[in-house]
């Protein structure tokens, strides 16, 4: 009985082993799409997605998928369990009204929080509005925002005292933490933000997140730049690194110099090297074909919003079935372990 239960136990090993500790090395990262703010003077849908996310991500080796936000929540659910890692985007959302945006956020950090407690390693960036969510979410609040003055503005940084012992940051190389720490790279375009103040007023705040980097607005008040959860794969970076590569509005702060370039692209290696740890896969590719951003192309739009690229989605003439289907749900590698373990027992 023994020697059958531990040959079981080799069997499973050796079936798994794939996802006991393997580095994958084809990782498929979701990006939350928005409402399209009424300050755009063009729609061509509902939802929608700047190509710079998308191509940032590309860049570091990784496939886009986008999350449409107003999709149904087993949807949702569906698509999380299948990726490896979530995007969330800067942009202009109004937290009052958009509430199917903010239920979609609310199960997305649900979601990230409780796979990762139980040893399901899924990263979670945010960028510009991302940090903000992501601040909030875990606030449980939007009131840990305030406002700042700090649109069009590209500086260094101020890192902290344990910066540098980081996750994000303790293997950037120095060229990079020196043209960071000097070169005026990180373009800011916010006006809303989370001061040092609240943040350690709020222990769901200070207890969960380390404070990597900090800056001064126009006015002079200070906000957080960069933070990282001390648990949990979850970073959020209040600058746009993905504008060096991809945004060239003549009239914008941004930086595209060598330096600037290569500090994003840093940032860009570290999340898609992060969500490489992560093990989900797509069960079946027809679902995965159908659902990656190649699907969609995107519009140059650059005329009428100042951004290049912007990829539409209109939800009520496409079809997003997410192609659920029973005989996935019952995974193959279940089988051949009920399958081994009646040959054994029942022979
Ligand atoms: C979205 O699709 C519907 C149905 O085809 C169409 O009536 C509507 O005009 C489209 N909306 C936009 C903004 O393109
Ligand atoms: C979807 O999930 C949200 C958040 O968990 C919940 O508030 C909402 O009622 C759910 N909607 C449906 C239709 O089940
Ligand atoms: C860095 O911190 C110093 C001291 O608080 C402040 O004067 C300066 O403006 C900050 N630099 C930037 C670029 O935010
Ligand atoms: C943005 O900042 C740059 C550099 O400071 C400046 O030249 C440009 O006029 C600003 N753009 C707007 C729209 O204010
Ligand atoms: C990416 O992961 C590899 C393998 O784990 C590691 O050697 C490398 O330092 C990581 N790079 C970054 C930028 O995190």
């Amino acid at each position: 009985m023994i020697k059958q239960f531990s040959l079981l136990f080799y069997i499973y090993l050796f079936i798994n082993f794939d996802l006991i500790n393997a580095i994958n090395n084809t990782p498929i990262i979701g990006i939350l799409t928005q409402p399209i703010p009424s300050s755009f003077s063009v729609k061509y849908g509902d939802n929608y997605l700047m190509a710079s996310y998308v191509k940032y991500i590309e860049s570091a080796g990784a496939r886009v998928i986008p999350i449409i936000y107003n999709q149904d929540n087993e949807s949702l659910k569906n698509i999380f369990k299948q990726i490896n890692g979530i995007l969330l985007p800067g942009g202009d959302v109004d937290f009052e009204k958009e509430t199917l945006y903010v239920k979609t956020l609310g199960m997305i950090w649900d979601y990230v929080l409780e796979v990762n407690k139980n040893g399901d390693y899924f990263p979670l960036w945010g960028t510009c509005l991302g940090l903000e969510e992501i601040v909030s979410l875990q606030a449980e609040t939007f009131d840990v925002l305030t406002d700042f003055n700090a649109e069009n503005y590209s500086i260094p940084l101020n890192f902290t005292n344990n910066a540098f012992e980081s996750k994000i940051l303790k293997d950037c190389p120095s060229n990079i933490i020196q043209s960071l720490s000097f070169d005026p790279i990180t373009m800011n375009n916010h006006h809303f933000g989370l001061s040092p103040n609240t943040f350690s007023s709020y222990p769901s705040l200070y207890q969960f997140f380390d404070v990597l980097a900090f800056n001064n607005d126009k006015s002079g008040n200070e906000f957080i730049s960069l933070m990282e959860s001390k648990e949990f794969p979850i970073y959020a970076i209040i600058w746009h690194p993905e504008k060096s590569q991809y945004s060239w509005y003549y009239e914008d702060a941004t930086d595209h110099s060598f330096n600037a370039v290569l500090a994003s692209q840093y940032m860009a290696n570290f999340f898609v090297n992060e969500t490489r740890k992560s093990n989900h896969k797509f069960n079946d590719n027809e679902f995965l074909f159908k659902s990656l951003i190649y699907n969609y192309n995107p519009i140059y739009t650059f005329k009428d919003v100042h951004v290049e690229q912007i990829y539409f989605f209109n939800t009520s003439n496409r079809d997003l079935n997410n192609g659920l289907n029973i005989n996935q749900l019952i995974s193959k590698k279940l089988f051949v372990i009920i399958f081994i373990f009646i040959i054994i027992f029942f022979k």
